[in-house]
């Protein structure tokens, strides 16, 4: 595990931004794994900035998200896939079907979580998996006690992540309380991950994923048995280290 400490979340961004692109200049048809929450939404605009300031082309790209709300569908304004829609794909040249975010309407929800799995496999696997964390340590939706080995499936929400996420729903608006998500597994076969985390609502858990066991009481901790896994933090998240 490379540990980076940064000045700022800008320059975490900054970080994030120089390995995609990097990684997309040595194989253009490079498979993105995605995250969503407000950690990545500037290294989005970055890759945003860099498509429509020099000419950097997303045409051969495949993309796959982490999770999903079950019960929203794409269009719904609090779906994930209606986030990476108006925070990235609608304003770059991803071709949209090469994007993928798991099905949260599917009616057969753990066939849908297979059929995903196989759409990584059939991609070639992902070659840069982005992460954030939340504040227990969780990557995706894989919450603490998640297997470490699992693959991608239904998860309930714990109810701190339903609150630290209330803030994106309006005052009584339907805020589910299960997700589908790619399991520790699917993340740990990646070829390379990189795991941003900003703030100091972070410290904690990114001193028990880096400093502490690995152990699934902190899902983002497995990290540390990735080959090529890159965490990069502002000052604030890595203070208790
Ligand atoms: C959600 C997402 C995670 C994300 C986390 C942190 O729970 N499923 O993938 O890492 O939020 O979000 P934020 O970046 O807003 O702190």
């Amino acid at each position: 595990m490379r540990v980076v400490i940064v000045g700022s979340a800008h320059d975490a961004a900054a970080y994030g931004c120089d390995l995609f692109l990097g990684q997309l200049h040595d194989k253009p048809t490079s498979v993105f794994g995605l995250a969503t929450g407000s950690t990545p939404l500037a290294l989005y605009q970055a890759l945003i900035d860099a498509h429509r300031n020099q000419g950097i082309s997303f045409a051969q790209v495949t993309t796959f998200n982490l999770d999903e709300y079950v019960g929203l569908a794409g269009d719904h304004s609090q779906s994930y896939r209606h986030f990476m829609q108006r925070n990235l794909f609608d304003c770059i040249d991803v071709a949209p079907e090469n994007t993928h975010v798991p099905n949260g309407m599917a009616e057969n929800a753990e066939l849908a979580c297979a059929e995903y799995e196989a759409q990584i496999m059939n991609a070639g696997g992902i070659d840069l998996q982005l992460l954030g964390v939340g504040r227990n340590g969780h990557i995706g939706f894989n919450e603490p006690s998640s297997s470490l080995v699992s693959r991608t499936r239904v998860k309930t929400l714990t109810e701190g992540t339903i609150a630290d996420n209330a803030r994106f729903f309006a005052d009584g608006e339907y805020q589910p309380s299960l997700s589908l998500t790619m399991g520790i597994g699917t993340i740990m076969d990646a070829r390379r991950v990189l795991l941003i985390a900003t703030g100091d609502s972070k410290a904690d858990a990114m001193r028990a994923a880096i400093e502490g066991p690995v152990s699934a009481a902190c899902p983002a901790s497995i990290l540390q048995m990735h080959a090529d896994a890159i965490v990069v933090m502002d000052e604030a998240a890595a203070a208790k280290l």
